[in-house]
């Protein structure tokens, strides 16, 4: 069996005193969309800003295609073939898509002006290679924000093009936008790209990924199916089974309200409500 593109073993990683990871194990194959889920504080960030190269981590090892590696940096992540994108897009508003995609790395004639035709043109053909028809000269700002999101991957992807981890890339999306960042996840995965899909949204992970990872308190709670029944992907996250979290009755609830000790519910803020069935979890969070 090949080595899977990116892994990583017993990874550690302490902030002061808090561990944020415990040892992980966590492995993605070319061409494969691997979820990420787990609650608030789980650690998915910090498992992904160690493959980003943002940190390093205090113990543990990661490997591409089966060769232990240093991620010192971001930049040497980049060169390693992994890019990230992350929340808060690094994209400046106030300039235009194609000036965006060249931020930094600017295509220069000859007397050292910018090379802004040339720039225009490799923007459109990598914008057309997702078939996304977005003129290169439009300004960022009037983008909508599934437009600036698929902007920011191929500007991700002009940089590394075999490891791509997104945060909770579709937080900020409508329905629409959704189905066409997956059309786009997909064919990217299509073409051998290895996507990291960290999200909070339960009933997206069986509609885009072929593999889950849950992540709780630090560590890995589970591996499973993106068609294990939503129950057990519940348990998974949370520690314990579904029938444990609902309240039968209000009065029940008002009861667990008033007894500390078995208010144990996960945390998740208001933004980031899970869906279906788990948003009582959710809201009595
Ligand atoms: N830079 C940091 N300094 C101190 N503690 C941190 C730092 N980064 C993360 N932590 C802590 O490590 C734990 C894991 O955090 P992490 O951000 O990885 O979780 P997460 O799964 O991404 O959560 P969320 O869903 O809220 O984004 C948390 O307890 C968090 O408070
Ligand atoms: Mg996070």
């Amino acid at each position: 069996m090949s080595a899977p593109l990116l892994s990583v073993t017993g990874a550690v990683k302490r902030f002061g005193g808090v561990q944020a990871l415990r040892g992980v194990d966590f492995d993605l194959k070319a061409g494969e969309i691997h979820a990420l889920l787990g609650e608030n504080g789980a650690g998915k960030s910090t498992l992904m800003n160690l493959l980003s190269g943002v940190y390093t981590p205090d113990e543990g090892t990661i490997h591409i295609d089966g060769k232990p590696v240093h991620l010192n940096n971001p930049r040497e992540a980049q060169a390693a073939g992994i890019a990230t994108i992350f929340q808060e897009l690094d994209l400046v508003p106030t300039l235009d898509v194609a000036a965006n995609l060249f931020l930094g790395r600017e295509l220069m004639r000859p007397g050292g002006f910018l090379d802004v035709p040339a720039m225009r043109r490799e923007a459109k053909k990598r914008l057309e290679a997702i078939e996304l028809a977005i003129d290169p000269a439009r300004l960022v700002a009037d983008l909508s924000i599934g437009q600036r999101q698929v902007v920011a991957i191929v500007k991700a992807l002009s940089y590394a093009s075999r490891v791509l981890i997104m945060d909770e890339p579709t937080a900020a999306l409508t329905v629409a936008e959704v189905e066409r960042l997956f059309d786009i996840i997909r064919k990217l995965a299509a073409s051998g790209v290895g996507i990291v899909y960290i999200s909070h949204r339960l009933e997206e992970v069986p509609e885009i990924a072929g593999r889950v990872t849950v992540m709780r308190d630090g560590r890995v709670a589970g591996v499973t199916e993106p068609h294990a029944p939503q129950a057990e992907l519940v348990r998974l996250l949370v520690g314990r089974p579904l029938d444990e979290l609902y309240p039968p009755t209000r009065q029940d609830s008002r009861q667990a309200a008033a007894q500390p000790a078995r208010r144990e519910l996960p945390s998740v803020p208001r933004k980031r409500r899970l869906a279906g069935p788990d948003q009582r979890v959710a809201r009595r969070a």
